[in-house]
């Protein structure tokens, strides 16, 4: 299985243009990053907030996903893998039979980005597909001028905490009772790039 990466607001013609882009392939993967949402975030967003941020000048949309020979695909198999660099197929389409699995949301101001949300299927997680997506957006956006990345992060959150220390982020404050749900404090995170 070969996983692909499509830069939503940079794609050409712009799924989510009003003026003759895909307006069908661009409601499928709000949709289906919706359902991903839905299941694996715990901080969560209703589906128009989705659509908001799509439209909002300075947002950023990676979407990965597989291709449709995924579907057939023995799932212990691919429980097995870990995807590396090597697995990435920039050539693919992206058409409504592709499997999302992951998206990272992200908004940028003058030389911040401020990552709003990075998620990956639940059947998806822990084999390299949030590493690639950060890694891919890190190094694009440093390239284009991109100085300090910041997050928010629950405390409860390891996964996350792990991804992102991975990459060089460091914790520079608690914002205490920062999550509506639970009053869960929340990690605010920075990387220097
Ligand atoms: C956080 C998340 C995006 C990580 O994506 P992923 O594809 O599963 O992560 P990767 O497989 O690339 O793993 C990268 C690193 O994260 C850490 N990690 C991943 N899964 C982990 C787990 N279950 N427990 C502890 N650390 C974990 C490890 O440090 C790992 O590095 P390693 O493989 O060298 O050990 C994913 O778990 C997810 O979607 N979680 C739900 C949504 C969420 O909480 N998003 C973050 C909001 S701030």
């Amino acid at each position: 299985m070969k996983i692909n990466f499509l830069d939503l607001k940079e794609s050409n013609p712009p799924p989510s243009a009003n003026n003759g882009g895909n307006d069908i392939l661009t409601e499928y993967l709000i949709g289906r990053m919706f359902d991903i949402h839905m299941e694996s975030s715990r901080t969560l967003w209703d589906r128009k907030m989705f659509d908001e941020e799509l439209k909002r000048e300075g947002s950023g949309f990676l979407i990965c996903y597989a291709d449709s020979g995924f579907a057939d695909s023995d799932n212990s198999r691919i429980s097995l893998k870990k995807f590396t660099e090597k697995d990435i197929e920039p050539a693919l389409k992206i058409g409504l039979q592709s499997l999302i699995v992951g998206f990272f949301i992200y908004y940028n101001v003058l030389d911040e980005m401020h990552i709003l949300d990075i998620t990956v299927s639940k059947e998806m997680q822990s084999k390299g597909i949030g590493s690639l997506m950060l890694n891919m957006v890190i190094k694009k956006n440093s390239e284009a001028g991109i100085k300090h990345f910041f997050l928010e992060v629950r405390t409860s959150n390891i996964a996350a905490i792990n991804l992102y220390k991975k990459f060089g982020f460091k914790i520079f404050m608690l914002r205490k009772n920062y999550y509506d749900d639970n009053g869960e404090d929340a990690l605010c995170m920075v990387k220097e790039s």
